[in-house]
């Protein structure tokens, strides 16, 4: 069984998978442009903070393969002409760093290189070419730190050393360029048949849980349940053993340098809930996730989306003897058009309410004095 991949690129093509249309269909978009590539990441045809930064990066990699800056740039018209390519990236979407760290490295890169044009633009290429082909193995340094974390200090009666889990969102393959961050964790565990049963959240508005993180489990046939984001409270004070949970494990689009992480809406409400029911609260972020420049969660920019996401809703058409008609997709409106709306796409989870942040670095948790210190897993670059 092949992988699933959100993300296809060879040299001078980029092909991103529209998210859009999952579970029921398989499309690959061509991105050729930058403006192509900040179109497909701002109406979430590719969403999850490492593959927007990715996409980015890559979109802008091929434009420049293909010839999108004059042959008779100078070294400096070249830096300034790539700076401002990814200035307009940048403002994509707002609340993920991994799209500004990326960007912050590839400016850097361009200004090391030897001052000519071509190595510049080959410099760049190759940049963005690492972030791509690095994010897989970060992410299986995830997997293996987290699950070793959670199987030592998993708090439950486990069923033979086993733990249940349950997950917010979506932060597999789909959203990175490979294996997934929280996802990967439970991947990892899974692998190593440590994993009694995976719960995922629907992830209202937009279902990131239900369309996409099912998906995933199925496809990899991972023993796993959908629930709507209001039955987490449900789940964690049933005491039926297998579905005690050990923890919940969430990914990052921000974990700024109080600890404080902000991820999809709905992930504050499960980290009280976690809280309360003494279940462990970890988020997995890779270091391109974490932002030392900023000080606490209250600074982080939400993003705020459409209303449409909160009041109609697109799915298969299902037809009167139950099955799924994938060809044709409708919207409906589940909600009076006219009511107003409030649609935070992320919230902010406090340090204190997290027990541990999983890098591929390693796992940082709390020092004695009660705070997140991230210096001894940040590599050099930051
Ligand atoms: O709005 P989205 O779908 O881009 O939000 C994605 C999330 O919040 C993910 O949990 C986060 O980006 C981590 S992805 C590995």
């Amino acid at each position: 069984m092949s992988s699933l991949q959100a993300i296809r690129y060879q040299r001078g093509e980029l092909l991103v998978l529209d998210q859009l249309r999952l579970p029921h269909e398989n499309h690959y978009d061509p991105v050729t442009t930058s403006e192509e590539a900040f179109d497909c990441i701002r109406s979430m045809r590719v969403r999850g903070a490492p593959a927007i930064a990715i996409v980015a990066a890559l979109g802008h990699a091929v434009e420049l393969h293909n010839g999108a800056l004059a042959a008779s740039a100078g070294p400096f018209d070249t830096i300034s002409y790539i700076d401002s390519r990814l200035d307009y990236l940048y403002e994509s979407r707002p609340t993920a760093v991994d799209l500004g760290n990326a960007i912050t490295h590839l400016k850097k890169v361009i200004r090391e290189a030897e001052l000519d044009r071509s190595k510049i633009v080959q410099a760049y290429i190759e940049a963005a070419e690492e972030i791509f082909r690095k994010d897989t193995e970060t992410n299986r340094s995830i997997g293996a730190h987290g699950a070793s974390w959670l199987l030592e200090n998993a708090q439950v009666a486990t069923l033979e050393e086993k733990v249940s889990v349950l997950t917010h969102c979506n932060t597999g393959s789909l959203a990175t360029s490979g294996h997934g961050t929280a996802l990967g964790i439970i991947r990892s565990l899974h692998e190593q048949d440590k994993l009694v049963h995976a719960f995922c959240t629907e992830t209202r508005p937009y279902n990131q849980g239900s369309r996409l993180t099912a998906f995933e489990l199925v496809y990899e046939n991972i023993p796993s349940t959908l629930i709507t984001d209001s039955m987490a409270g449900a789940l964690f004070s049933t005491r039926k053993q297998q579905d005690h949970i050990a923890a919940v494990i969430v990914g990052a689009d921000r974990v700024v340098r109080n600890g404080d992480t902000a991820n999809k809406v709905g992930t504050y409400a499960l980290s009280v809930l976690a809280h309360y029911h003494g279940i462990k609260f970890m988020v997995a972020a890779p270091t391109t996730s974490i932002d030392l420049h900023t000080e606490t969660g209250a600074e982080i920019k939400i993003e705020e989306r459409k209303r449409e996401e909160l009041t109609q809703i697109s799915g298969a058409v299902v037809a009167k003897d139950g099955s799924v008609d994938t060809s044709r997709t409708e919207r409906v409106a589940i909600a009076d058009q006219r009511i107003g709306v409030w649609n935070p796409a992320f919230d902010v989870t406090p340090a204190e309410l997290i027990d541990a942040i999983v890098t591929e670095n390693g796992v940082v948790t709390k020092g004695a004095d009660g705070k997140f210190d991230f210096r001894h897993v940040m590599p050099e670059r930051w």
